[in-house]
């Protein structure tokens, strides 16, 4: 069982697809805690809403640690890191996590931190990576999942989906069939972990 502490920024259906698979039994692992960087973001009121519907054992708590609120890069991300260590996470998940971790986060957790992005890494990384997929014209994009190190959506590739890119797509349909494929490979591929399929590293 996987003790996962996840990171979000924004909507949170990565989240969301994580518990989905965890209390349909597929999943074994529990989300001991959500760190968000945005008090506004929407996978805090999912997790509301999860938790509103939860045996107590089963809620989640969270965390809104905003950047704004620290005088360096440095502090925020060590109080990241000491809510990380006191629950004891096995894993750190980045979800929707939007902004790139420095090394020192990185080093401290080793081979211990995820990410989901919205293309075939290393095609595409950073922000708007479908809308890069449509620009440059490729004809297949897909999803990754990455150990994450301290550059923009570098670090070992884990695994990846394929989709097509079909004439006439908009950014916001490829997205939409990118991000159904994101829905089954994250907490695939966290299972694969769990299960030492895969190896941490
Ligand atoms: C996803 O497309 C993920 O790949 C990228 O950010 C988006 C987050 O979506 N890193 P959500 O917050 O999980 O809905």
């Amino acid at each position: 069982m996987l003790k996962l502490g996840v990171m979000v920024s924004g909507r949170g259906s990565n989240l969301g697809a994580i518990m989905k698979n965890i209390s349909e039994g597929k999943l074994d692992a529990i989300v001991e805690v959500v760190i968000s960087n945005k008090r506004d973001a929407q996978a805090l009121r999912r997790v509301e809403e999860w938790n509103a519907r939860a045996d107590d054992d089963k809620k989640i708590e969270t965390f809104t640690v905003e950047r704004s609120s620290f005088a360096d890069k440095d502090s925020f991300e060590e109080n990241i890191a000491s809510i990380m260590e006191e629950k004891r996470v096995d894993l750190i998940v980045l979800a929707g996590y939007m902004s790139v971790l420095g090394s020192k986060f990185t080093a401290r957790f080793g081979a211990r931190i995820i990410n989901i992005h919205p293309s075939l890494l290393p095609s595409f990384p950073g922000l708007h990576a479908q809308k890069q997929a449509l620009t440059y014209g490729v004809k297949i994009s897909g999803c990754t999942v990455h150990f994450v190190d301290e550059t923009l959506d570098g670090g070992a590739i884990i695994s990846q989906v394929a989709v097509p890119v079909l004439d006439g797509d908009t950014e916001s349909v490829l997205s939409e069939r990118i991000l159904k494929e994101e829905h089954r490979l994250l907490p695939e591929t966290i299972q694969k972990l769990a299960t030492n399929q895969i190896r941490f590293g």
